[in-house]
């Protein structure tokens, strides 16, 4: 049978990778896919580095839109990033009757909903395992794998960027503004980090994930965002004497009322394996019904485990393209006309327990005055640590564990705790996940 051809939008790190495993495979993925899968266009802007990469059997050109109008390409796969002109080429490519392999996270958690669409009504597949988590197949294991369950909830460490800073954080004892500059001098940040460490990029995965797993819209707009910027090395300190390590996570859980859906720091007992995740990588812990609770751990960027990913989605659309595209797997593993309509909660809805830390004067009635205000708004306390005043020290930090309580009854205590004179600096909220 003739092989697939594929046109690849942009041959930088991904594309590249995925050419070099394409062609190193070959013959494995052949066997695999029930037929041949060729790189037969490449466009991207720098033509000189792309033909470096791909030979001169491949046709290398500095304009999408050829590959997009060429009739021999079956699939197109769009690696430029970025909501511009990364949105206008996937929806020609769709218009163009193109099946589209993605790795565009923010396009997809902002704009799925339009290019999903279009895609249903074209009768073609986007596939975007490669968005979320890199290498590991997370998005296969939500959408097939687990299909026979009720997912409650999902929880992962979905930025490598962020998780790296947070090791070299723990590790070192460093503050989060030096391993910053450590972590772009080794090419581990961006030189514009904005998007990993305010949590966006974790936010554009988890929106993806939540979708697949509860049958919603991808809906970014909705989610909350915190990212670590504001991070102190103490708490990292203070959370590690409580037996907790602290982790920016994507979090999505099903309640009776809506959806959570949410990207902030977080404390997480030190003896799950999901604290235990270092460097770079990512891991994903999925709690459904009858499966319970899995865990999905890997590298979550680079250029080959990225290709591994794009790869993975181009043998599938091999395999499913000639089938009735009613009988193709979902875009959202739900069909689209079975979507619930469950609203995603707003922050203050939201249901999690806490770690305070709050510098006070160091006087007989601070706590009991502190407790109290925490009694009289019903939240639960689970362990209260405080430190030693060194010598000649008139205040002292205090940290409190809670158990579950709504958010909204938190930043109520907390405005009132701020207001006690002997309440000595903002106080430190850092949300927490027993995640059992
Ligand atoms: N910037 C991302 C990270 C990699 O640090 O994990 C691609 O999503």
């Amino acid at each position: 049978m003739k092989p697939i051809q594929v046109g690849l939008l942009g041959i930088g790190t991904v594309g590249s990778g995925t050419f070099e495993v394409l062609n190193r495979n070959q013959e494995e993925i052949q066997r695999r896919a029930g037929r041949g899968i060729e790189v037969t266009m490449v466009a991207d802007l720098d033509l000189a580095r792309a033909k470096s990469i791909v030979g001169a059997n491949v046709q290398v050109v500095d304009d999408a839109r050829k590959i997009i109008a060429n009739p021999d390409i079956d699939i197109v796969v769009e690696l430029i990033g970025g909501y511009g002109i990364a949105k206008q080429l996937v929806l020609e490519a769709i218009g163009a009757g193109k099946h589209v392999v993605t790795a565009n996270k923010a396009l997809l958690a902002v704009h799925g909903t339009e290019i999903f669409a279009a895609a249903h009504k074209k009768g073609v597949m986007v596939a975007f395992e490669a968005a979320v988590a890199g290498g590991i197949p997370i998005i296969k294991a939500l959408r097939e794998g687990l299909t026979a369950n009720r997912i409650q909830w999902l929880a992962g460490i979905i930025n490598g960027t962020t998780n790296f800073i947070l090791s070299e954080m723990r590790d070192k004892g460093l503050a989060f503004d030096d391993v910053l500059k450590q972590a772009q001098a080794l090419g581990y940040a961006e030189a514009d980090p904005t998007f990993d460490i305010e949590g966006v990029d974790a936010a554009h995965k988890v929106t993806l994930m939540s979708a697949i797993a509860f049958g919603v819209p991808v809906q970014f707009d909705k989610a909350y965002l915190e990212g670590i910027t504001k991070l102190e090395a103490q708490d990292i300190r203070y959370a590690e004497q409580l037996g907790y390590r602290i982790k920016l996570l994507g979090i999505s859980k099903r309640t009776a009322a809506g959806i959570e859906l949410r990207v902030h720091p977080c404390l997480v007992p030190a003896k799950r394996l999901i604290a235990n995740v270092e460097g770079a990588m990512n891991a994903v812990m999925v709690h459904a019904d009858a499966v319970g609770t899995t865990l999905y751990y890997g590298k979550g960027a680079g250029s080959e485990p990225t290709a591994s990913a794009v790869i993975a989605d181009l043998v599938d659309i091999t395999r499913l393209h000639t089938a009735d595209p009613l009988n193709r797997v979902p875009h959202l593993a739900f069909q689209p006309d079975a979507m619930s309509s469950l609203p995603i909660l707003p922050m203050a809805d939201v249901v999690t327990s806490y770690y305070l830390r709050m510098r006070v004067a160091d006087q007989a009635g601070v706590l009991a005055k502190v407790t109290g205000i925490l009694a009289n708004a019903d939240i639960s306390i689970d362990a209260v640590l405080q430190r030693e005043a060194g010598e000649g020290e008139s205040h002292t930090d205090l940290i409190i564990l809670t158990h579950d309580c709504v958010e909204a009854k938190m930043s109520q205590a907390i405005t009132e705790m701020q207001q006690l004179s002997t309440v000595l600096a903002p106080i430190i909220r850092i949300r927490k996940e027993e995640l059992n």
